[in-house]
């Protein structure tokens, strides 16, 4: 994919960022690696790419996520596009979550950022993280391992998992919808229903999509294909879409929003079953900026 090059990422930040980074470490990390190798560990030989997945740039780096320079250079480069402190946005995410969950799915988990704080914060947890670039899985994998946590990587599709249905009682997404066209992002909230059990939950972590709207300079600011759709919809109105219930969304730090919804437990009352939300875990202490989930 050809590269804009008269974009403000490319003229200011990517500069700005470079001179921050140390791209000598990043060199010796991206060559201690044999990518091709290493990837393949992850690599499942029957998935094929999606189209708007093969053709995605990222912050300038040709050829998308699928190679070594994107995996190696991601940590480095987010930790400057997550303000004000790429750790407490993705700490809103972990705060945000009910209960102990057992068993949690983290989809497009990248290099593993937030699903190495999933596996921290609920120890014993079975977690698995999937991405669809086995590069970034390579990255992930090392983290956990330096940080001796026992997580699974699995090369996938976040639309179609292929896991069983009502398999995971948390699912999660950090920085994902921003980069997936509305009908993939709508298939994967219909998948995360699927493969969760009643009264389990989803949450994402994402770009605040009021704040987006309201300033629309930022959704210019880097190359993202499917930003500009993302910012002019409703996280909350895909996930009432998709089945979800108690539905809301949170402000984290003006730039960031994170969303959860409940899979409604189903009752039986009399012949006919109707669907409730399990009062436990209901949200109220989640903020009133929340909007209820339009059902359509
Ligand atoms: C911006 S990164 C976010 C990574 C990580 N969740 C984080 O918070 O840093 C987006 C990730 O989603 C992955 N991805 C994009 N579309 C996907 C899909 N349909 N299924 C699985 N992973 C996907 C990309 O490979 C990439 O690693």
């Amino acid at each position: 994919m050809a590269v804009r090059q008269d974009t403000i990422w490319e003229r200011f930040l990517k500069p700005a960022v470079r001179l921050l980074i140390d791209e000598e470490k990043l060199q010796q990390f991206y060559k201690s690696i044999d990518w091709q190798a290493e990837s393949d560990r992850f690599q499942r030989p029957d998935l094929i790419y999606p189209d708007y997945y093969r053709t995605q740039n990222f912050h300038g780096i040709e050829g998308g996520y699928l190679n070594g320079s994107a995996a190696t250079s991601y940590d480095a480069v987010t930790q400057y596009v997550l303000p004000p402190n790429e750790m407490w946005v993705r700490q809103g995410l972990i705060d945000a979550i009910q209960g102990t969950p057992r068993r949690i799915l983290d989809l497009g988990c990248g290099t593993g950022s937030t699903t190495l704080m999933l596996k921290q914060g609920f120890p014993q947890a079975e977690v698995i993280g999937l991405d669809l670039s086995p590069y970034m899985l390579v990255v992930a994998d090392r983290k956990a391992k330096t940080a001796g946590l026992d997580i699974e990587w699995c090369h996938g599709k976040a639309e179609e998992t292929g896991f069983p249905d009502a398999d995971f009682d948390l699912v999660t997404a950090s920085l994902l919808f921003h980069k997936t066209p509305t009908t993939v992002t709508k298939s994967i909230l219909r998948e995360c229903f699927r493969i969760m059990k009643a009264g389990g939950q989803v949450l994402i972590l994402d770009g605040n999509q009021n704040t987006l709207r309201q300033f629309n300079i930022l959704c210019e600011v880097f190359e993202e294909p499917y930003i500009k759709d993302y910012a002019a919809s409703s996280v909350d109105a895909w996930m009432g879409a998709a089945g979800f219930e108690a539905v809301q969304s949170k402000d984290l730090w003006w730039m960031h929003q994170v969303t959860r919804g409940m899979k409604p437990i189903p009752v039986q009352q009399g012949t006919a079953s109707v669907h409730r939300v399990n009062k436990s875990s209901t949200i109220d202490d989640f903020g009133s900026e929340g909007i209820a989930a339009p059902a359509f």
